[in-house]
């Protein structure tokens, strides 16, 4: 088991590049299900969520050819198999996103229930409600949900809370069902958006992505495609919080600024020097950093995905942040590690309250789930000392050779051996 060993101190100063987005990638790939045939990615970023779907579709019967620079070739031809199993799931709960595709293509799909997570329970009640509203069976049993149609028809769905998998589920499913969808309340997240560009390259009728409104005109049959999957904006949100901790000047580039709107306002609040430049942003870190409160919304808001990261930015302001985490009920794990660092942070319910500056020592710390790792690697860059992070296959999970990164702008960080 590897960990990362970080010493602090140094200020990232260069350029970087930004990989494919995860959370675009894991529906994108499960999308190639819907179509009989050879689909081609590129831009795909390489890192262990990506390769655990690419194990579940294998498992289903595609054959997956990854190519170096992030080009995977998708052939469905041959699907032999409808099941998702447990081992599978338990790893990564995105396999739920086979649901939809083999259902409305194949007429049945077995998932196991992704059960809860580190940091909530995460129920897919939304993603079966709308399958049922489609006309789909739906049974519980054995830790399995199993969805049968002969054909899914379309169906007006409301969404109880906005969920970003939950509408790309239906969306899929939507896609090749018979008749009009509508989805209300659904997820504006800038992946569902380009999931819909996807499908429509392959011949769906989606519009409205973006949108809390979505409409679906379902079709007989949808065709394989070539596309180059957009960046990752979490992956960029978390290299410019990399560059301001640490009072740096780089140049994140391959990002999109308009998926990152939330998270440059709440740096400029802080007084990061944050400019646009070509094809990416500019960062110049400052020393004196203001206190910024954030609560984490669905897209356009601030983003659950980057509150950990920008929590250990707090930690450097002169002054009092109030953070509200109103996604995930369980998305404080990262905070007993940066309080072993000597973080002045105090958590009630879904409010975490920030106190700086404060001087951060290195420390073993232990990683929880993925974006609690990326603050535990921000706190390493910033601490006094030496920090070992432990359990880092939470990172990779995640994040495409993020020490690499930080190392060619000036990190002192590397891998090494661990026993946990
Ligand atoms: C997606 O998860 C992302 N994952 C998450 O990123 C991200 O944190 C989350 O959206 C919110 O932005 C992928 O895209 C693969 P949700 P998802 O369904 O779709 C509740 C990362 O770090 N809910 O939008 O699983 C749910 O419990 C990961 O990259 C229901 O109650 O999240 C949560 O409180 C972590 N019933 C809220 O909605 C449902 O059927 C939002 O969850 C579905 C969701």
């Amino acid at each position: 088991m590897q960990k990362i060993v970080i010493r602090g101190g140094a200020r990232l100063r260069g350029e970087v590049r930004v990989s494919g987005a995860k959370n675009a990638a894991l529906p994108i790939l499960a999308s190639s299900l819907l179509a009989e045939g050879r689909s081609i990615y590129r831009n795909v970023p390489a890192l262990g969520d990506v390769r655990t779907m690419s194990r579940l579709l294998a498992k289903l019967g595609a054959e997956i050819t990854a190519k170096p620079g992030g080009i995977s070739h998708v052939d469905t031809s041959r699907i032999t198999e409808l099941e998702a199993p447990y081992e599978l799931v338990k790893t990564m709960r995105a396999s739920v996103l086979v649901l939809g595709p083999l259902c409305a293509r194949h007429g049945r799909a077995r998932v196991s229930l992704p059960g809860g997570c580190a940091i909530g329970a995460r129920p897919i009640d939304q993603h079966l409600k709308g399958l049922a509203a489609m006309g789909a069976k739906i049974e519980l049993e054995h830790g399995y949900v199993t969805a049968r149609a002969r054909r899914l028809r379309g169906a007006t769905i409301v969404f109880d809370v906005v969920t970003v998998t939950g509408t790309e589920n239906l969306m899929m499913a939507a896609a090749l069902a018979r008749g009009h969808t509508t989805l209300e309340n659904a997820a504006r997240e800038p992946e569902v958006e380009e999931l819909a560009r996807v499908l429509n390259k392959m011949g769906a009728k989606i519009h409205g992505a973006g949108t809390s409104l979505i409409t679906i005109e379902g079709v007989d049959e949808l065709h394989p495609v070539e596309h180059a999957i957009i960046p990752d904006r979490i992956e960029a949100g978390t290299l410019l919080v990399a560059a301001a901790i640490t009072r740096g000047d780089v140049l994140v580039r391959d990002c999109l600024p308009e998926h990152l709107d939330a998270v440059l306002n709440k740096l400029r609040a802080a007084g990061v020097e944050v400019t646009a430049d070509g094809d990416g942003i500019r960062v110049r870190g400052k020393s004196d950093l203001r206190p910024a409160d954030i609560s984490t919304q669905p897209f356009p808001g601030f983003p659950t995905d980057m509150q950990a990261q920008f929590m250990v930015l707090m930690t450097r302001a002169r002054g009092q942040s109030v953070l509200s985490e109103t996604i995930f009920e369980n998305r404080y794990m990262h905070v007993p590690e940066l309080q072993r660092m000597g973080a002045d942070i105090v958590v009630e319910g879904r409010t975490a309250i920030v106190r700086g500056p404060t001087r951060l020592t290195g420390a073993t710390v232990m990683a929880t789930d993925l974006r609690a790792s990326a603050s535990l690697v921000l706190a390493g860059l910033i601490a006094e000392g030496t920090t070992e992070i432990l359990r880092i296959y939470h990172l990779d999970r995640g994040y495409d050779r993020l020490d690499k990164k930080l190392r060619a702008l000036g990190a002192d960080v590397r891998r090494a051996k661990g026993s946990l």
